[in-house]
């Protein structure tokens, strides 16, 4: 993909969750974040608990389903500010992967309006950290008031990309992302720098769109768009080869719901070796 085919995805992106965020910011009738996702394109990468939305929209995508359906289990997002709830446009839930400890130190990759960072500051407690990473001013925005609201103190929002990660070397104990791996233009860019941030032995828990090994670049394209996390998608092979590029072991990707035709949510799992 040249520079400029880069640049201009990113800048789609960033300008389709800006306006998502902002309609959770400044609400209007009928407007939702997984409303302006749809249709700013025809599918999108998530919706709210229960709701169904990735894809929806692609006539892929409608055959099969959607990437989001049932992403938290039963009671587990009460008590979050509902901004964090209906900003949610994940395809899986990370945090059920990475199996969460009182005091880790906890990254997620294009953190939205922040309910996955929100659920990890919960789960590893006042000894433990949640940061997260998102490029979109709107969606830091949100995130900021929504951990406001939860009165969470052990989050911190940052702006940056996931392709050139603002946190230093060995400075967290997991990797979370909830379907954003796929939008990135330099997927080999982001893996590194999951390690680079890892601490030896630390590990990755990830939820993205995986397609299936016998699809073509061509094939995900004409399946759905880029902003609405289908023709970035990576095949299972791609993510396997890049992770063990990247210097992970224990690599796997187990695929957990067909959302459109050779495309699934997915859990992402990897471990950074103890020792080099
Ligand atoms: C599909 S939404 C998912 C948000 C959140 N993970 C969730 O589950 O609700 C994608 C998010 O990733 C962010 N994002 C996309 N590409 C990014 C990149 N290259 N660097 C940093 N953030 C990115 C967007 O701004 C957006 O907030």
């Amino acid at each position: 993909m040249s520079d400029e085919t880069s640049t201009g995805l990113r800048e789609e992106v960033r300008a389709r969750y800006a306006e998502a965020a902002r309609a959770v910011l400044e609400p209007r009738p009928g407007v939702t974040a997984q409303f302006v996702e749809i249709s700013a394109t025809g599918s999108c990468c998530g919706g709210t608990a229960g709701d169904s939305c990735c894809g929806a929209g692609s006539a892929a995508a409608e055959a099969v389903g959607g990437f989001s359906e049932n992403l938290y289990r039963e009671g587990e997002t009460d008590g979050l500010p509902e901004e964090a709830v209906l900003a949610s446009l994940g395809c899986g839930n990370p945090l059920a992967v990475a199996d969460l400890h009182e005091g880790e130190r906890v990254l997620d990759l294009g953190s939205g309006g922040g309910i996955d960072v929100l659920l990890s500051a919960r789960r590893v407690g006042p000894s433990g950290f949640a940061y997260g990473v998102d490029m979109t001013d709107d969606m830091l925005a949100l995130a900021r008031q929504n951990a406001a609201k939860a009165g969470a103190t052990n989050v911190e929002f940052v702006q940056g990309q996931i392709e050139d990660l603002p946190l230093p070397d060995a400075s967290v104990d997991v990797v979370i992302s909830n379907c954003v791996i796929n939008l990135s233009t330099e997927k080999p860019a982001v893996l590194a720098e999951m390690f680079r941030v890892l601490v030896p032995g630390g590990r990755i828990g990830i939820s993205d769109v995986v397609a299936e090994d016998h699809l073509t670049a061509a094939d995900r394209a004409a399946a759905g768009s880029y902003v609405g996390c289908i023709a970035g998608a990576l095949s299972r092979a791609e993510y396997l080869d890049g992770l063990a590029a990247a210097g992970f072991a224990d690599a796997s990707v187990t695929f957990t719901t067909e959302a459109a035709p050779g495309l699934h949510s997915a859990i992402i799992r990897a471990v950074k070796p103890a020792t080099a």
